[in-house]
């Protein structure tokens, strides 16, 4: 077991270049490899290629330690690594609900078929069950290594927005081993984490491998639980923000990921919950996880009732109205907008002929190569200047600390639909405007809104382009 091993992580996308970076930071010798040239060129100058709050300070505090280096080899990765880490993508397939391993089973391979050394492989991307035990058949089989060679599973927890710290200070760490010298190589590895009494669950590959999955499910269900509440809010009367308190107050529930709204996208929560339907059916095992399919059927229906609110707020036509769209991306402090229910707002409200103007602080360009075909704005100003309705669907702090008196002077109308219940409806009702959320009551209708002002719209045609990012 080598005492202080050299690192390679193979796909430098949101998870390895954070992986890479923190691991540095801890001492260690890394090498960040990625076949995308133009990825590794930035990271080697000190640029992260996605939007991560602290990163790119300690991604060139790494570059100056001389500790992290990047590389496109990988002959050079092969030689340099006593444990390698790959952190590719696993996006989900076009057309179905498995993942996508092409990315995973190549970076295995490529570095399998060069390795002369015995060194680790470690996976940390999500995979389907039994993915692990697949690849180390197939690493074997091309390595000059033989059955010598050995991989582990060490799934990653990290949240976009809180990826440095969520991985120098996790809540645990997992590592799935078949042999004493793997757990051995990865203790090594994970040193100063587990010194801080980080906890650690050591166990198979496969146990390890639905860790992952098994916790992005219950975030999941979490989420589309306290929204299914909000349907039954809506339908009663009741409000669930209140709701979601007194439940958050019992400690076996707990308030964390019970906040209702718009739901949950992103690259994981939404993908993993279809990848893990997908392979529990090759499993045999459908059945058990039947309910998470109810669980994106809940979380897709909020974006509908959010178009709903709008078009009520218009109305009851979103024909040539001139709509505010508040967020791009799936959260706030994130560029990222894969699956983001904040642009699949948009585009459905652009599909009914409502003229929308998006805005986003950091996600504007990625929004922009998603749904060439929206309207764009650049600043909060510019986004809601005229519009007769204003849609939150991510919540930015520019957007929670806007003044509803000052925002008031550049609309059309007064109408506010508060997809993420971040908004101060008291301030907003007092400031004349007519405010509606999830899963809340109507409230009372200020008598001043002014009627809704429409203008003439070509009818709307949009491809919604296939939102792909870095890999991860
Ligand atoms: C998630 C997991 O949290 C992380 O552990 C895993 O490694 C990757 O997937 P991330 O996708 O970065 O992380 O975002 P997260 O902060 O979990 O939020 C996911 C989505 O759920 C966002 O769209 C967010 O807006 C939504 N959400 C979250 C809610 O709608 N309500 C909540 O109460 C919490």
């Amino acid at each position: 077991i080598v005492d202080h091993p050299r690192m390679t992580v193979i796909g430098t996308g949101y998870l390895g270049a954070t992986h890479a970076v923190c691991m540095a930071a801890l001492g260690f010798d890394v090498l960040g490899v990625d076949v995308d040239e133009g990825k590794i060129e930035a990271l080697a100058e000190g640029r992260t290629p996605f939007f991560e709050p602290g990163l790119p300070e300690k991604l060139r505090e790494a570059l100056d330690s001389g500790r992290l280096r990047f590389t496109t080899d990988f002959d050079r990765a092969a030689e340099f690594g006593d444990i390698h880490f790959v952190c590719v993508g696993t996006p989900q397939l076009p057309g179905s609900n498995a993942a996508d391993l092409r990315f995973v089973d190549s970076a295995f391979t490529e570095l399998a078929r060069r390795m002369t050394r015995k060194a680790l492989l470690v996976g940390k991307s999500t995979v389907p069950i039994g993915t692990a035990s697949r690849i180390t058949a197939a690493v074997q089989a091309v390595s000059p290594l033989g059955d010598e060679l050995e991989l582990a599973w060490n799934p990653e927890f990290l949240r976009e927005g809180f990826a440095v710290d969520d991985t120098l200070h996790p809540d645990r760490l997992v590592f799935g081993v078949s042999s004493e010298w793997a757990e051995g190589q990865l203790r090594a590895a994970f040193r100063p984490i587990l010194d801080d009494d980080t906890p650690l669950v050591v166990s198979d590959l496969a146990t390890a491998e639905l860790v992952k999955v098994a916790a992005n499910s219950f975030l999941a269900t979490k989420i589309s639980y306290i929204n299914a509440m909000a349907e039954v809010c809506e339908a009663t009367g009741a409000d669930v923000n209140q709701l979601a308190v007194a439940l958050g107050y019992d400690d076996r529930i707990g308030p964390r990921f019970l906040k209702p709204g718009l739901g949950f996208g992103g690259g994981c929560l939404p993908k993993d919950i279809r990848a893990f339907t997908f392979r529990a059916a090759e499993l045999g095992v459908g059945q058990a996880v039947a309910f998470l399919e109810e669980v994106d059927a809940i979380n897709i229906r909020r974006r509908v009732r959010t178009v709903d609110l709008v078009r009520e707020l218009a109305g009851g036509s979103l024909e040539g109205v001139r709509v505010a769209a508040l967020g791009a991306a799936f959260k706030p402090n994130s560029d990222d907008v894969r699956d983001a229910p904040a642009l699949d707002v948009a585009r459905m409200l652009y599909l009914e002929g409502a003229s929308v103007s998006v805005y986003d602080p950091e996600a504007t360009e990625n929004a922009h190569r998603a749904y060439p075909d929206l309207d764009y704005a650049s600043s909060l100003t510019e986004a809601v200047t005229g519009a007769s309705v204003v849609a939150l669907l991510t919540e930015w702090d520019e957007f929670r600390d806007a003044d509803p008196a000052a925002l008031g002077e550049l609309v059309a109308a007064r109408h506010v639909v508060d997809g993420r219940h971040a908004l101060d409806a008291d301030r907003y009702r007092a400031a004349g405007w007519e405010y509606r959320a999830l899963g809340l009551p109507a409230g009372p209708h200020p008598a001043a809104v002014p009627a809704v002002a429409r203008v003439a719209q070509p009818a709307q045609q949009l491809q919604p382009a296939q939102v792909g990012q870095a890999s991860q």
